[in-house]
């Protein structure tokens, strides 16, 4: 029995042996990784966009675009960017996620069609490691809790919206009469919504609105209505609100820039140029629509600081290394880039 037992010590310090130089193994293996890690010199990132025809969204992949190369020259990095357009579809996103992930990304930037059905995405970059920096449609809580490599950039709602109120509340305190053009003392409004399932469309209503009446501009809501952020829609919409309340609009308030285009569009097919129109976004067709004085005023989000915060994060996950200090996360997850008011200058 004992006999047996001495055995049993030899063949374990065998077995040590054996692990201790399995062991040395695996050490060196990992540090060869690690080696690795610190040599690498390329970067891929995949990204999708809920849809490529969103012109906010287009100029903030342009300025990606911009800061992948300022990036690559900054760092002697190759970034190697793959844009996707999920066209408005979830499930061609999720498709373009695991082609991402097949084609070894080493981190994904999806600005995500359905923000309250991340699950798909956030499982899929789970399951393979990869880091996620979801953008501009906010996944719920819930699900951007579920893993520490999952991040958000976008702008604040609730501050993009009260800036907007703000170009009123300005305005009228300079001029109530600019605002309240037929000096009944109540400024006339609509309202133009974008997605209704868009985080920044339901606070942004709230909030513009919220703001004026905290100004003091008295307000009266004529009618508002959904119009998906698109100029089309908005315009149409904006064209039976002038048939419904003929010269009764004096102020028209829209979620986004592109919304209050096509509203400038209806007004000018009906000859008005009285009403004042206000966006959010400051696109490049929205600042041009403010220089030529059609759109008064916008609250632009630094498309710069969007891009280059999405691109150093994006970055700094695909190599491993510390978020950058420059854009500081919110709960370690989330960056708000900075915005400002743009608004028409009457002297220029
Ligand atoms: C909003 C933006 C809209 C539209 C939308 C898409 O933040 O103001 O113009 O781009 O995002 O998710």
């Amino acid at each position: 029995m004992k006999r047996c037992c001495t055995r049993w010590n030899d063949r374990q310090k065998a077995g040590k042996r054996i692990l201790c130089l399995l062991m040395a193994c695996l050490l060196l293996t990992g540090c060869q990784g690690t080696r690795k890690e610190e040599e690498k010199n390329s970067i891929r990132i995949g990204i999708s966009l809920y849809r490529g025809d969103d012109t906010f969204i287009n100029n903030i992949r342009n300025e990606l675009e911009e800061q992948a190369k300022e990036y690559e020259r900054e760092n002697g990095i190759k970034v190697t960017l793959d844009i996707q357009d999920a066209k408005g579809s979830q499930n061609t996103q999720n498709n373009q996620v695991e082609r991402f992930i097949s084609l070894g990304c080493d981190v994904l930037c999806i600005n995500p069609v359905d923000r309250m059905d991340a699950s798909v995405i956030i499982d899929k970059a789970m399951t393979a490691g990869v880091p996620v920096v979801f953008f501009n449609r906010q996944p719920v809580e819930e699900d951007m809790n579920r893993w520490d490599q999952l991040y958000y950039i976008g702008v604040d709602a609730k501050e993009t919206a009260v800036l907007q109120g703000q170009i009123i509340v300005d305005l009228y305190r300079e001029d109530p009469l600019a605002v309240d053009i037929n000096g009944d003392g109540v400024v006339s409004y609509v309202m133009l919504e974008g997605e209704s399932s868009h985080q920044d469309s339901l606070i942004r209503t709230e909030w513009s609105v919220q703001t004026l009446k905290d100004g003091g501009v008295p307000i009266e809501k004529i009618t508002g209505g959904i119009a998906n952020w698109e100029r089309s829609q908005a315009s149409a919409l904006m064209e039976q609100w002038l048939g419904e309340y003929p010269e009764t609009i004096e102020l028209v308030v829209s979620n986004n820039d592109d919304m209050a285009l096509g509203a400038i569009d209806a007004l000018s097919r009906a000859g008005i140029t009285e009403v004042n129109v206000i966006g959010i976004d400051g696109t490049i067709p929205g600042i041009e629509a403010i220089e030529n004085g059609k759109l008064l005023g916008t609250v632009s989000a630094n498309k710069e600081v969007y891009g280059s915060a999405i691109m150093e994060l994006a970055a700094s996950c695909a190599l491993g290394v510390e978020p950058p200090g420059e854009y500081p996360l919110t709960d370690g997850t989330y960056y708000w880039p900075p915005q400002e008011i743009l608004v028409h200058n009457t002297d220029g």
